[in-house]
C-alpha cells in the first residue's frame, strides 16, 4: 500500500491523514471545497510541530510526514489510492453520495472504506462498485492518541480486504479488533448508550454536569466525565449514533435523551461549537447546568 485517500477533513479525517502520513503513506486528503483540505493540513502542521516542540519526533519526520499529505479538490486524483477511506458527517444520504462518486475512480484493485461511527456497513456497500472490497475501519478521536481500530467486514466483505486493511492498521501501530456488523460495532454499542444515559441523568435534574463528570471521573477512572466526552466527539455525532443504534434494532432502551436533541437543535454541538454541556468561550470550559 502506498497511496490512502481521505474523504472529509474534520476532526477524524484530519487525524487519520496524520497518522497515515507518518507510517510514510502518501495521502491524499479531500473536503467539500479544496480550501478546506488545505486548512486541515495547515492544522494537522501544528499538531505535528507540537510534537517535535515536545520532543516526541524528530523535526525532519514531521516535514516528511506533513510534505505526503496531498489536499486534493475533487475524486479524480483518488485513481491513485489504494484505499479510499471516506470520513465525512455521521449521515448516510452523504456517505452514499460519496460512495457512489469515489466509486467511480477507485481501482479494481483498490478498497474502499468507511470510518463510520455506527452505520451497517453491509447497507453502506451497495453504493461502493464492489462490496468484496468495502469494510470499515473505525478510529478514535484524537486519532494521533487513541490506539484501537475497529475493522468492520460487511456481508459481502471479502477475506483478502480484511487482511489488507488489518495489515494497514498495524503499519499505522495501531490495534484492531474485529467486529461483527451491528449497529455501533463494539465500542459505540457500549459508550453512546452510556453518555446518551448521562443527558437522561442530567435532564431529570439528578444532578449538575460538574457533578456527573466528577462522579464518572473519579469513580470509575474515566480520563473524561460523560457529558464532557459527549462534547468532544460532537453532540451531533451522539444523536446521530443514538438515532442509528435506536432505528437499527427497534430497542426502546436506545431512544435518544430528548435534552441531547434540543442541544443540537440549538445548534449547542459541544466544542466544536463553541458550547455544549460546557461553555468554551473563555480560558476553561465552564459547566452550563
Ligand atoms: N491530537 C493529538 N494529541 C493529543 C490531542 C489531539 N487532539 N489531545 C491530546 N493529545 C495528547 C497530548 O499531546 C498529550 O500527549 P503527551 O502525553 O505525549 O504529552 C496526551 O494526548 C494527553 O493529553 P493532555 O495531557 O493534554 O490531556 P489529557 O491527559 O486530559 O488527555 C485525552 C486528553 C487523551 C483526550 C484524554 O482526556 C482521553 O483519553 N479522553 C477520552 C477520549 C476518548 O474516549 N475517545 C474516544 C471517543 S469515542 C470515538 O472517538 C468514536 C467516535 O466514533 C465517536
Amino acid at each position: 500500500m502506498r497511496t490512502v485517500a481521505v474523504i472529509g477533513a474534520g476532526q477524524m479525517g484530519s487525524g487519520i491523514a496524520q497518522v497515515v502520513a507518518q507510517a510514510g503513506l502518501r495521502v491524499l486528503l479531500s473536503d467539500v471545497q479544496l480550501d478546506l483540505a488545505e486548512k486541515a493540513k495547515a492544522k494537522i502542521a501544528k499538531g505535528l510541530a507540537r510534537l517535535v516542540e515536545k520532543e516526541k519526533i524528530a523535526a525532519a519526520d514531521a516535514e516528511s510526514a506533513l510534505s505526503l499529505i496531498v489536499p486534493v479538490g475533487d475524486y479524480a486524483a483518488m485513481v491513485e489510492a489504494d484505499l479510499i477511506i471516506e470520513a465525512a458527517t455521521e449521515r448516510e444520504d452523504i456517505k452514499h453520495r460519496i460512495f457512489e462518486a469515489a466509486g467511480k475512480v477507485l481501482r479494481a484493485d483498490a478498497i474502499m472504506a468507511s470510518n463510520t461511527s455506527s452505520i451497517p456497513i453491509t447497507r453502506m456497500a451497495v453504493s461502493s462498485p464492489d462490496p468484496a472490497r468495502f469494510i470499515g475501519v473505525h478510529f478514535f478521536n484524537p486519532v494521533p492518541v487513541m490506539k484501537l481500530v475497529e475493522v468492520i467486514p460487511g456481508l459481502a466483505t471479502s477475506a483478502a480486504t480484511v487482511d489488507a486493511v488489518k495489515g494497514f492498521v498495524a503499519r499505522l501501530g495501531k490495534e484492531a479488533v474485529q467486529s461483527g456488523d451491528e449497529p455501533g460495532f463494539i465500542v459505540n454499542r457500549i459508550l453512546v448508550p452510556m453518555l446518551n444515559e448521562a443527558c437522561f441523568v442530567l435532564g431529570s435534574g439528578t444532578a449538575s454536569v460538574a457533578d456527573i463528570d466528577k462522579g464518572c471521573r473519579l469513580g470509575l477512572n474515566h480520563p473524561m466525565g460523560p457529558l464532557e466526552l459527549a462534547d468532544f466527539i460532537g453532540l451531533d455525532t451522539c444523536l446521530e449514533i443514538m438515532r442509528v443504534i435506536h432505528g437499527s434494532t427497534g430497542d426502546s432502551k436506545y431512544r435518544p435523551a430528548p435534552l441531547l436533541a434540543k442541544y443540537v437543535e440549538a445548534g449547542w454541538l459541544g466544542r466544536k461549537s463553541g458550547r455544549g454541556f460546557y461553555d468554551y468561550s473563555g480560558e476553561v470550559p465552564v459547566p452550563t447546568r
